[in-house]
């Protein structure tokens, strides 16, 4: 893999990470009932830390002479995580979650493996620092997955 596999894979993670901050900060808003209110400021926080993650990628964007994209190379993907017609309904919205850190978690081990063939040891680090993050969120929302009966 190349310099280009690398900056490819970070001007994707960019995307996915500004899709994940509107659909968090969506569903942060909308859900309803006894079961929503740990799950939305769960998901209130992770906004800014998901914009952090935009950030950092842009930055390493730049300084490799990228730029980050603009909306016009928005392709939406996570179609999981629209916000429920039911609002109680936290249990999809939770689904949704685990679905996108796991992608997120793929992404950024793709971007380490790039960068590492690159022999581009900063970029490794972005991928690193986010890998760990995402990993926490995930954790996170496998608990709370914990608190609804299996099928
Ligand atoms: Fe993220
Ligand atoms: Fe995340």
């Amino acid at each position: 893999m190349s310099e280009d596999d690398v900056t490819d894979l970070l001007t994707e993670a960019y995307i996915d990470e500004l899709e994940t901050v509107m659909n968090y900060l969506t569903n942060a808003i909308v859900l309803d009932g006894v079961h929503a209110e740990e799950v939305k400021s769960s998901l209130a926080a992770d906004v800014d830390e998901e914009l952090e993650h935009a950030r950092l990628l842009g930055n390493r964007l730049k300084q490799l002479d990228r730029s980050p994209p603009g909306s016009e190379a928005f392709e939406a993907g996570q179609s999981s995580l629209q916000p429920p017609e039911d609002t109680t309904d936290v249990e999809s919205v939770i689904d949704g979650v685990l679905e996108a850190e796991e992608d997120a978690l793929e992404t950024y081990r793709s971007l380490l493996e790039a960068a590492e063939d690159a022999n581009d040891p900063i970029t490794e680090d972005v991928a690193v620092t986010i890998l760990a993050d995402e990993e926490a969120h995930r954790t996170e929302f496998r608990g709370f997955k914990k608190e609804f009966p299996r099928d």
